[in-house]
């Protein structure tokens, strides 16, 4: 529930308040480092970092305007223009948000460092998805991408897995705003770097791309005596596209979620668990799928409590997480079709 919490929550904030800012200044840009493409040949690939941010220890007073939906939590938010690193006028193959501590080690649960939610939007661009609303989440301009500690590690693409499929979200002049909702588990303070990670074609290459999420309505059903299975709202397609990638997010306990379109499976993401029961990893679909104006969208996704057991808790820390902490969504990017 929590990523889906929180993007009721912003997008109801929005409304109210565009200019929501949080704890307010903008991280800078500490570093770039050129890596080695992984999708296409022709491609860039950076790193950018940005920081420090200091965290206060967990106990400690946070400072004041941010807005955090953890009692630990440190909420900001921070915007990059092509000021702060950012291409212009370029295609966005893959993007992937991680942090850092000041030592360089990945910042991680097991180091006490917990990203609660960190959603991305492209303020340059009024959002435009062409499915209609799941009642559930939503926004006003363009969702780039998203992380949580319960979605894993995880990297958004804007083309077909295999980085073939001529489209990528284009960057104009982009604006890419940054919230963030983060704890710091550690007794003293630490400070983390935001690293944001492009891959990149130069020049507006290729069909337009966006992302977005799809969520069921409210809590998903669970049953301690089989699969309980929760099945969205119908959606409507409202212009052509396809969707390129997608990739179900569900929790511990979870076993499938399943996209359809007028009625019929077109996609299933199955989780990998742990030994410890954590998921891994959820599967990809392998296939574009066509998006027809007119069509119906839904999706549904099982719970089986016989199979996997819920988490006490999915943020390391112990101390939020219940077992009504279920979500069904897909994250999903789609080229457009039209003009
Ligand atoms: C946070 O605490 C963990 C566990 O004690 C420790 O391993 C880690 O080095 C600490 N990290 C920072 C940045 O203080
Ligand atoms: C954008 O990129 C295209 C292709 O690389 C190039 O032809 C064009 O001049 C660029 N436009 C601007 C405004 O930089």
């Amino acid at each position: 529930m929590k990523l889906q919490a929180a993007l009721l929550l912003l997008s109801a904030i929005a409304e109210c308040r565009p200019q929501f800012g949080g704890a307010g200044s903008s991280l800078p840009l500490a570093s770039k480092k050129e890596l080695k493409p992984k999708l296409r040949d022709n491609a860039k690939r950076v790193m950018l970092s940005y920081g420090p941010l200091l965290m206060p220890g967990v106990d400690e007073k946070k400072p004041g305007g941010g807005f955090s939906m953890d009692r630990k939590g440190l909420g900001g938010s921070t915007t990059f223009t092509s000021k702060t690193g950012l291409c212009s006028n370029c295609t966005v193959l893959l993007t992937r948000i991680s942090f850092h501590n000041e030592d360089g080690s990945p910042a991680k649960p097991s180091n006490g460092f917990y990203v609660h939610h960190l959603l991305a939007y492209d303020n340059s661009k009024a959002a435009r998805v062409p499915i209609s609303s799941d009642g559930a989440t939503g926004s006003a301009t363009q969702a780039f991408t998203d992380r949580g500690e319960d979605s894993g590690d995880t990297e958004t693409i804007f083309t077909t897995p295999d980085g073939k499929y001529n489209s990528g979200f284009h960057f104009r002049t982009p604006s890419l705003g940054i919230q963030y909702d983060l704890v710091n588990y550690n007794k003293t303070s630490r400070r983390v770097y935001l690293d944001l990670e492009l891959e990149y074609l130069d020049g507006l290459i290729g069909k337009d791309a966006g992302h977005v999420m799809k969520s069921v309505q409210g809590t998903p059903k669970v049953s301690k005596s089989g699969a309980a299975t929760t099945t969205s709202k119908t959606m409507t397609v409202t212009e052509d596209a396809t969707i390129v990638w997608a990739r179900g997010h569900i929790h511990a306990g979870g076993t499938e979620v399943v996209m359809t379109l007028n009625g019929k499976d077109v996609c299933t993401s199955r989780p990998t668990y742990n030994g410890a029961g954590v998921i891994t990893e959820m599967s990809i679909c392998p296939e574009p799928i066509g998006l027809k104006k007119g069509d119906s969208f839904a999706l549904r996704g099982s719970y089986d409590l016989t199979k996997h057991d819920l988490r006490e808790s999915t943020d390391g820390g112990g101390h939020m997480g219940t077992a009504s902490d279920t979500m069904v969504m897909w994250a999903l990017s789609y080229a457009f079709e039209g003009k």
